[in-house]
C-alpha cells in the first residue's frame, strides 16, 4: 500500500464554499468545526495558492506553537495587520521579533503588572460610578471603552485623561476601517488609494499616529520613569547600547494598545453574557466577592483570593476565546506528528474548536466554571486550552490580561448585576478577535447592599 502524502480533508471546492463569504470570516468557525468532526485531529486540503492544514490535536498544536520562528511565520491575517501595526511584536518575524521581545518584556514583569493593577481597579470603579441603577447599556461597548482606557493609562501614564479619550477615538476609527482591508480583496484595496475604505483607513491611521508621536515626543522631553510601558520602551537599549528607533517605539506602543484592549474587552463582554444566563454561577461569584471583599473594592493583592472569579473568566475564554484562530505559514519543511509538511503550507489551529473538543472536555458546550477547581482540567493535555497561544509567540500580556479581567470583574460584579435583556444567543463575529455579533444590551442593577461610595 502506498503511504498517503497528506491527511484527508475537504475538497478545494467545498473549502471555498465553506470559508468564503464576502468581507467577513463568519463562516470559518463552522467550517473548521465540520472539518474536525469529519476528518479528525489533522486534516488537509488544497487551495489555489497553498495547501491548508487544520490541526485539532493538542500535542500537534504544541509542536506548531513551539516551532522555530525560522521554520514557521505568522499567517496572512496577522501579516496584513502590518498596515496598521508596522513591525511591532505581534506582526514581526525573527530575528527582529526576539530582539524586540527582550526589550519589551520588562514592562510585563510581575512587579510592573502589580503596579498597573491599581489603575485597572480605579478605571473599573469610575465605570461603575458613571452608571445609574436600572440604566440600559451595551456591555460590549462599555467593556471596550474601559479596556481601552486601562491600556492607554498603563501604556502612556495614568494622568493622561484627555489623551486617553483622543487615543480611544483614533483607535476606534482605525479598527472600524480595518475589516475591509482583511477581506479577500483587501490587498487589492491597497492599490486603490481613492477607494473610500482605503481613504478611511489611512485617515484613521494618520490620526492615531499624530497622537502617539506627540506622546512619544513629550515623553522624550521628560524622560523620568513614569512607571508605564512607554517609559520602558524609551529607556530600553539593545546589546550595542542603542535606543529603539522612534518608528519602532510607535509600532510597539500601538501593538500593545490594540492587542492589549480589544482581546480583554471581548473576554469581559462574553463573561457578562455567560453570567447573565446562569443564575447559579452568578450567585456563587457574588458569594465569593461578598466574602472576600465585603463592601469594599478589591485591591491588587486580592487577586489570588478570588479563585472562582478567575475560573469564571477562564471558562468564558474557553467557550468564547477572544483569539479564536491562530495561523502560521511554513517557510521551511517541518514534520508534524507523522506528516511531512512542505514549505508554503498554511497551518490553522482554532481555540474555538479545540476548547470544545469532546475528547477532552466533559459537557463541552456548558458554561461550568467549577471544572477549573474540581480536578477535571488537571487531566487535560497541554494545549487543549490555549487562549494565549504558546511557545516563542505566547501572549506577552497574559498575566496583565488575567489581572485586568479578574479585578475588573470583581470591582464591577460586587456592585452591579448586568441583567440580560435579549435571551437569544449572541452570534459570533469572528474577525481578528472573536467579537459579539450584536450589541449585548443589559440592564445595570445595583446590588444595593454592596454599593459603597
Ligand atoms: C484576554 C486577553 C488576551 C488574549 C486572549 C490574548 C491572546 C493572544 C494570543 C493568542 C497571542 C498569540 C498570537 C499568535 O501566536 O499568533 C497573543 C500575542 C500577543 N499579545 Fe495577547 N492576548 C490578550 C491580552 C493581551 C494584553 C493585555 C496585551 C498587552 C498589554 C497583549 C499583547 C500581546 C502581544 C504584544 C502579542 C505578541 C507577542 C509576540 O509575538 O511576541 N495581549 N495574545
Amino acid at each position: 500500500m502506498i503511504a498517503r502524502r497528506y491527511p484527508d480533508g475537504p475538497s478545494t471546492l467545498s473549502a471555498f464554499g465553506g470559508m468564503a463569504s464576502s468581507g467577513s470570516l463568519s463562516r470559518v468557525p463552522g467550517f473548521l468545526e465540520r472539518v474536525a468532526r469529519e476528518y479528525g485531529p489533522v486534516a488537509s486540503w488544497r487551495m489555489p495558492r497553498a495547501r491548508f492544514w487544520f490541526i485539532d490535536e493538542p500535542a500537534l498544536i504544541e509542536q506548531i506553537m513551539t516551532a522555530s520562528g525560522y521554520d514557521v511565520i505568522k499567517g496572512r491575517g496577522l501579516r496584513r495587520m502590518r498596515r496598521l501595526l508596522g513591525m511591532g511584536l505581534l506582526t514581526s518575524d525573527e530575528p527582529l521579533h526576539l530582539r524586540q521581545r527582550r526589550l519589551v518584556q520588562p514592562a510585563f514583569h510581575r512587579e510592573r503588572v502589580a503596579g498597573y493593577a491599581a489603575t485597572m481597579i480605579a478605571s473599573a470603579r469610575e465605570t461603575a460610578e458613571a452608571l445609574a441603577d436600572g440604566e440600559t447599556v451595551a456591555v460590549d461597548a462599555l467593556m471596550n471603552r474601559l479596556a481601552l482606557r486601562i491600556a492607554a493609562s498603563t501604556l502612556f501614564s495614568a494622568d493622561v485623561d484627555d489623551d486617553a479619550d483622543a487615543i480611544g477615538r483614533a483607535v476606534t476609527g482605525a479598527m472600524a476601517a480595518f475589516p475591509a482591508s482583511l477581506s479577500a480583496f483587501g490587498e487589492l484595496l491597497d492599490h486603490v488609494p481613492w477607494h473610500p475604505a482605503t481613504r478611511r483607513f489611512k485617515a484613521a491611521r494618520a490620526d492615531l499616529d499624530t497622537v502617539i508621536y506627540r506622546l512619544i515626543e513629550e515623553r522624550r522631553r521628560d524622560p523620568r520613569d513614569h512607571g508605564d510601558l512607554l517609559s520602558i520602551l524609551l529607556s530600553s537599549r539593545d546589546e550595542n547600547g542603542d535606543a529603539m528607533p522612534t518608528e519602532l517605539v510607535r509600532d510597539e506602543a500601538l501593538t500593545l494598545l490594540l492587542a492589549g484592549h480589544e482581546t480583554t474587552a471581548n473576554a469581559l463582554a462574553w463573561t457578562w453574557d455567560a453570567l447573565a444566563r446562569d443564575a447559579a454561577v452568578e450567585a456563587r461569584l457574588h458569594a465569593e466577592l461578598d466574602e472576600v471583599l465585603g463592601d469594599r473594592d478589591p485591591v491588587p493583592s486580592d487577586y489570588p483570593r478570588l479563585p472562582f472569579t478567575r475560573d469564571v473568566v477562564a471558562e468564558a475564554m474557553r467557550l468564547r476565546p477572544p483569539a479564536w484562530i491562530l495561523g502560521r505559514r511554513v517557510i521551511r519543511p517541518i514534520r508534524l506528528g507523522s506528516w511531512d509538511v512542505p514549505a508554503g503550507s498554511v497551518l490553522l489551529t482554532s481555540q474555538l474548536v479545540t476548547h470544545r473538543n469532546p475528547r477532552f472536555w466533559t459537557e463541552p458546550e456548558r458554561f461550568r466554571p467549577e471544572r477549573w477547581s474540581n480536578g477535571e482540567t488537571e487531566r487535560l493535555p497541554r494545549f487543549a486550552y490555549f487562549p494565549f497561544g504558546g511557545g516563542n509567540r505566547v501572549c506577552i500580556g497574559e498575566s496583565f490580561a488575567w489581572t485586568e479581567a479578574v479585578l475588573v470583574l470583581a470591582t464591577l460584579a460586587r456592585r452591579i448585576r448586568f441583567q440580560g435583556l435579549d435571551p437569544s444567543r449572541v452570534p459570533l463575529d469572528p474577525l481578528v478577535t472573536l467579537r459579539p455579533g450584536r450589541p449585548i444590551i443589559m440592564r445595570a442593577e445595583f446590588r444595593s447592599a454592596h454599593v459603597s461610595v
